[in-house]
């Protein structure tokens, strides 16, 4: 039986999420050890089977809205819009989290639309539907999900402006703690909006320092210092923090990492739930902070070598 298959990859945000929503820099990793995988093949119906859903895509609940859209804009880009198939969805990337789920799913359906047609969508192509998904399911996306998860390697990204795939030279650990909590990106970024227009001296110094502390570390990751890359993520942070986007289960595992060594921990994604990252030294000091995290209440955990 003919067959289409998608591959798409979970991300990290290292540091500048919200603020790269107001133009600021951010940087983000691509993280492989999750990631999303759809099938493609024939079906008399256009039908969808994933944990949200099994059957018709057009009776999808609302959480698939963005998979809805997705879906038809393809069809349309390849001038299949008449054309039904069956889409299985199967991923390892926690929902909600913060690993760019939502952009991840997408892009793979894309590609598997795409393989079930003998066709490869260029990146840009691929980076357009993908936002398609982003914008319903966030509301005003940056584009850096959709952006890294089109890309094998680190990106350094400004909205609308500079894109640069780059590469890590800094030694060290990432350790991904889940607080088990959902993240609520779409609301915690409209919220920060709201905040902005309340009080836009302090939400533009916060988004500014941001965005300072993104530029650092892009210069930190490329020497051989771990340190200060702690510094920026601690710093990174408290301004998130003032700003309104952590949560008491996030301060929960920083301040648990914090104290069991971590080198520097932040929130990564959205916020208000989701994950959060520590930075060790060495393997073993990752393994103990996994360990660490997991006692502290942490759902799951991952380690990533820089
Ligand atoms: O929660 P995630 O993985 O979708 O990351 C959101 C990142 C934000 O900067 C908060 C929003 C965006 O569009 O960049």
């Amino acid at each position: 039986m003919k067959t289409g298959i998608g591959i798409a990859n979970g991300k990290l945000i290292l540091i500048g999420e919200h603020s790269v929503v107001y133009g600021m820099p951010a940087i983000a990793i691509p993280f492989k050890e999750v990631r999303a995988i759809t099938t493609v093949s024939a079906s008399d119906s256009m039908t969808v089977n994933c944990i949200y859903h099994n059957g018709f895509l057009s009776d999808a609940p609302k959480q698939l809205e963005n998979l809805q859209a997705v879906v038809s804009a393809t069809m349309e880009r390849l001038g299949e819009s008449e054309q039904s198939l069956r889409i299985e969805i199967d991923s390892t990337i926690p929902v909600e989290r913060g690993m760019g789920s939502s952009a991840a799913v997408a892009n793979s359906v894309v590609k598997a639309i795409y393989a079930y047609y003998d066709q490869v969508p260029d990146d840009e192509t691929l980076f357009e539907l993908t936002q398609i998904s982003e914008a319903i399911a966030h509301g005003n996306p940056s584009g850096l999900d959709a952006r890294v998860t089109v890309s094998d390697r680190p990106l350094y990204y400004i909205r609308g402006k500079t894109m640069e795939a780059f590469d890590i030279h800094l030694k060290g650990y990432i350790v991904v703690g889940d607080t088990g909590e959902n993240g609520q990106t779409m609301l915690a970024v409209n919220a920060l909006g709201e905040r902005r227009k309340m009080d836009p001296a302090v939400i533009d110094g916060l988004i500014h320092e941001l965005g300072e502390l993104s530029e650092r570390s892009k210069s930190i990751l490329a020497g051989e210092d771990l340190e200060p890359l702690g510094v920026c993520m601690d710093l990174a942070q408290d301004a998130l923090s003032r700003m309104g986007i952590s949560n008491g289960a996030l301060d929960h595992l920083i301040e648990a990492a914090r104290i069991g060594g971590a080198l520097g921990a932040k929130l990564t994604g959205g916020g208000w739930g989701g994950c959060m990252l520590a930075l060790t030294k060495s393997l073993g000091e990752a393994r103990q902070m996994e360990k660490i995290l997991m006692q502290n209440n942490a759902k799951q955990t991952w380690v990533l070598a820089l």
